[in-house]
């Protein structure tokens, strides 16, 4: 299967927040935004590679900057990482007052994203094509993340056949 760059799978979303989106006080929820980081990891693991994906995981999550209804909100997504199946998307969020036209770095999340063939199990994407030196180290931070979730999901999984 012919290697891809993580730049062919880049993409951005942003939406203007709005009432719904937000509490009472105006502070727009966490979970609108993690709505909207599930969608980006999705967008750019299906670009990656043209199948059904799902989420599989998502970790570290950071929100470190409030965001407010009227803000609009950027999204900005690429591939750190690729395993055989699965895709370790990071995630940034900016908000920008739209009336000073201020932006703030938001937060930021990595996600993983696991693709599906027809019958919904896992099927093999396209390998990784480094290619600048930031390509590199981000793939390298998403090995040992890869690793590092690979035991624990033994673990689960043991624990998981002795319940059932
Ligand atoms: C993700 C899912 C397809 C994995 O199925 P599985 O039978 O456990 O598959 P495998 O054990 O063969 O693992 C396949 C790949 O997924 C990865 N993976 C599985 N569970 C994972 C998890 N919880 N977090 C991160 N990666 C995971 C594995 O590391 C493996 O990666 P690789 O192919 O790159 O080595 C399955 O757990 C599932 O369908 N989960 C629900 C997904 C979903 O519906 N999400 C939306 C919200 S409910």
């Amino acid at each position: 299967m012919e290697e891809k760059t993580a730049k062919e799978s880049e993409a951005i979303i942003s939406r203007v927040m709005l009432p719904p989106d937000a509490n009472v006080a105006g502070n727009v929820f966490g979970g609108t935004i993690l709505k909207m980081i599930d969608e980006i990891a999705g967008i750019v693991a299906i670009k990656h590679c043209r199948k059904n994906s799902v989420t599989a995981n998502i970790e570290h999550i950071d929100f470190i900057y409030p965001v407010h209804i009227g803000d609009l909100l950027e999204l900005r997504g690429r591939l750190n990482f690729v395993g055989k199946s699965s895709m370790e998307v990071g995630v940034e969020v900016f908000a920008e007052n739209l009336e000073t036209g201020d932006i703030n770095f938001a937060g930021r999340a990595t996600v993983t994203m696991v693709a599906l063939d027809g019958n919904g199990k896992p099927i093999e994407v396209p390998k990784l094509k480094l290619v600048t030196d930031e390509d590199k180290q981000l793939y390298n931070a998403g090995l040992k993340r890869y690793n590092e979730r690979v035991k624990r999901l033994k673990v689960t999984k043991r624990l998981r056949k002795k319940q059932a």
